[in-house]
C-alpha cells in the first residue's frame, strides 16, 4: 500500500515533469493572411501513443477577411478507405479522416471546434465542451454540432490521387464562428492541433492515429497539446 503509493506518486511527479516539458516545447505558428506570404507547411509523421511511423501528413493555413483556409494534404494515402453510406455529421471518425481542432485565445481550451474530413468529401463539425480538457473518465465530454454547416459557409473540397497515394481537402472555416468581425483577424491568437486516422478493410475497426503535436496519449481530445497560432 505504501510502496504503491510511492510509485504512484513518483508516477504522478514523472507525468507532471513531461507535461510541463512537453508544454514548454509547443509549437508556435505565425499564420499569414492569404496572399500575403506563403502560408506555413506544417507537417507530421508521428503515430499516437508511441510516436512511431505514421504517413506524412501536411496543413497549410491562411487567413483571409472572415475566413480560416487550410490545404490538408494526406501523403503515402494506400487504402482512401471510407463509408459512402455517411453523410454530414454522422461518426466519419470511424474511418479515415483528416481533422483540425481549434479554439481562439492563448489558454488550453475547455470548449473548442472541431472538423473532420473523410476522402468521401463528406465532414463533420461540431463544438466539443472537455472541462478536463483531457476526456478525464466521469467528468462531462459534450458535443454542440453545427447542423447546416454549408449555410454558414463551413466547407471542404477534396481530391483524390490514388495513383499518387495522395488525398487532399481544401477547407473554409468562417471566423465568425469564433467572434471574429470581417476583417479584425490580425492579431488574433488560437490554440489548434491537427490530426489523421488511417485504417483500411482489413485493419478495420482498428485505426492508426497521427498528430501534428502529439499528445502523451492516444486521444485527440488533450487540449493543453494544442500547438500556439498567431495572425500575422
Ligand atoms: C510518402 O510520401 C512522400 C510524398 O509524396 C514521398 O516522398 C515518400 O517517398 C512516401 N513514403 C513512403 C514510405 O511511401
Ligand atoms: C457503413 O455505415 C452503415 C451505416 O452506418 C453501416 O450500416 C454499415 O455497416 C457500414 N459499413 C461498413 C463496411 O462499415
Ligand atoms: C465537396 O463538398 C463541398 C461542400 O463542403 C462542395 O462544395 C464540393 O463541391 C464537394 N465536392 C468536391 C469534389 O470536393
Amino acid at each position: 500500500m505504501y510502496r504503491s503509493a510511492i510509485v504512484s506518486f513518483a508516477a504522478a511527479a514523472a507525468t507532471l515533469v513531461a507535461r510541463a516539458n512537453a508544454h514548454d516545447a509547443l509549437p508556435h505558428v505565425a499564420v499569414p493572411a492569404c496572399g500575403c506570404s506563403l502560408p506555413p507547411k506544417l507537417s507530421y509523421s508521428k503515430a499516437l501513443p508511441n510516436l512511431g511511423e505514421f504517413p506524412l501528413t501536411q496543413v497549410e493555413l491562411c487567413y483571409s477577411d472572415s475566413t480560416l483556409d487550410f490545404t490538408l494534404t494526406a501523403f503515402n494515402e494506400t487504402s482512401f478507405f471510407f463509408n459512402a453510406s455517411q453523410g454530414t455529421n454522422t461518426f466519419i471518425f470511424e474511418y479515415e479522416v483528416m481533422e483540425i481542432f481549434m479554439s481562439r485565445g492563448a489558454a488550453d481550451p475547455i470548449t473548442y471546434f472541431e472538423f473532420e474530413v473523410n476522402p468521401n468529401n463528406v465532414t463533420l463539425q461540431t463544438f466539443v465542451y472537455n472541462p478536463s480538457k483531457r476526456r478525464a473518465p466521469g467528468t462531462p465530454f459534450d458535443h454542440f454540432a453545427v447542423p447546416d454547416p454549408f449555410a454558414d459557409g463551413l466547407g471542404a473540397t477534396t481530391e483524390l490521387d490514388r495513383p499518387g497515394h495522395v488525398w487532399e481537402s481544401k477547407v473554409r472555416i468562417p471566423l465568425g464562428l469564433f467572434n471574429v468581425d470581417n476583417g479584425e483577424a490580425k492579431g488574433t491568437t488560437w490554440r489548434m492541433n491537427f490530426f489523421r486516422t488511417v485504417t483500411s478493410l482489413q485493419m478495420f475497426p482498428n485505426q492508426a492515429m497521427g498528430a501534428w503535436s502529439p499528445p502523451d496519449v492516444a486521444d485527440f481530445h488533450v487540449t493543453p497539446y494544442f500547438g500556439h497560432f498567431k495572425f500575422v
